[in-house]
């Protein structure tokens, strides 16, 4: 078992965690891991959207379950001093590319000025030992064609989701500087660079793995904007046991690890989109092409990689699941789903099995 995983079995077993975005896909699996390790949590986020993995796993059972806009400073602030956190995981954006392209304002306005708002009410809740600010592999500057980042590589941003979650990098290191690790307190605070999660339950028609789950189920051809790209892919539980495994280092030693954090997969899992296409048409015995998606503005680096070392040296983290295990356990979802397997269920099993519960 991975040694990251036990720890947070341990460590979360009796931790007060304050979660924003809880109600999307990547929090929808947090709240059951969150629920599993014995937790008390309570998540901050826009409704959950109809048919979404929240909702099917009924997940306002396993959480404290508030509702409100990361956008309004009161409320969150409210929220998350009353709430008492030792810990908090803040994971609520503008998530789609496409989306923020085509509504800058909303874009800014929730990942700029929401995490803004998480850092003031940060400030004036005393209980509060770590927060890590989850954001992309897209912050870095587009280094071109088969580019590797490091965490010391330049940051940019070409587009307004990569470039709102790049200020969210410096929205972060400025509270830490200016407020959070002066005044006689010491939080520890950490950014982190995730890459593409894989994992059933994904209900965002726009985003590759539901479109061609989709394709595959509908008999039509799924549209790839890109098959020709690499990206990195890693599988939501390796993902998120990243964020815990930071989460619980900023708790223990707050001043050591308050940095930012590259957490993608091993070297195995950078891989083309056309290969993901193709070994997800084996598992489903698809026959089914692809057909060349429109364009659209945002021009993504032709590859992009990620370099782990640092964080696998430093926080004992590794990724645990090889893209293989990544591409049978969402098809095994999708097909137990099809079964009308309840989600919750399947989820447990993949949980269960990836902390040995
Ligand atoms: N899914 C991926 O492959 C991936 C990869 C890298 C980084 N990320 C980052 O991980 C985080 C979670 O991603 P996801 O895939 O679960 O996204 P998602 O779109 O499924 O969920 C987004 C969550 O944020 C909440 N949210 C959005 N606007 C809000 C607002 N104004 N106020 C309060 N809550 C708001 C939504 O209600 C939802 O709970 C995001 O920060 C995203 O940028 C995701």
């Amino acid at each position: 078992m991975n040694k990251s995983s036990l720890l947070n079995k341990e460590f979360y077993g009796d931790k007060r965690v304050f979660v924003t975005g809880h109600t999307g896909f990547k929090g929808a699996w947090l709240t059951q891991i969150l629920n599993e390790l014995g937790s008390r949590a309570r998540g901050y986020a826009l409704p959950p959207e109809p048919g979404c993995l929240f909702a099917k796993i009924n997940g306002s059972e396993l959480i404290d379950h508030v509702i409100g806009d990361v956008r309004e400073v009161d409320r969150i602030t409210d929220a998350l001093i009353s709430f008492k956190p030792e810990v908090v995981l803040h994971l609520a954006a503008q998530a789609i590319v496409k989306d923020c392209y085509d509504d800058p304002h909303r874009a800014y306005g929730t990942n700029v000025m929401g995490t803004v708002n998480l850092f003031e009410a940060v400030r004036q809740a005393p209980s509060v030992k770590s927060v890590v600010v989850i954001t992309t592999d897209k912050v870095y500057e587009n280094k071109g064609d088969a580019a590797v980042y490091s965490v010391g590589d330049p940051l940019g941003g070409a587009d307004p989701y990569s470039a709102s979650k790049t200020c969210m990098e410096f929205v972060s290191d400025s509270y830490k500087n200016s407020y959070l690790q002066t005044e006689g307190r010491t939080v520890g605070i950490a950014t982190v660079r995730a890459s593409n999660v894989i994992a059933g339950g994904d209900h965002v028609q726009s985003r590759l793995i539901p479109s061609i789950l989709n394709g595959f189920a509908s008999g039509k051809p799924a549209e790839l904007r890109n098959p020709g790209q690499t990206r990195p892919w890693q599988s939501v539980l390796d993902a998120i046991n990243g964020y815990l495994t930071i989460a619980r280092k900023l708790y223990e030693e707050p001043l050591k690890f308050s940095t930012a954090w590259n957490i993608g997969p091993a070297k195995e899992g950078i891989c083309p989109v056309g290969s993901v296409f193709e070994k997800l048409s084996q598992y489903f015995n698809s026959s089914e092409p692809y057909a060349a998606a429109g364009k659209f503005s945002v021009k993504e680096s032709k590859t992009l990689g990620l370099d782990i070392e640092r964080s696998i040296d430093l926080l004992g983290w590794s990724p645990e699941q090889p893209l293989d295990k990544m591409l049978y356990d969402l098809t095994d979802f999708f097909k137990r789903q099809k079964n009308s397997e309840p989600e919750r269920s399947i989820c447990l099993r993949q949980i269960r099995e990836f902390f040995a519960i």
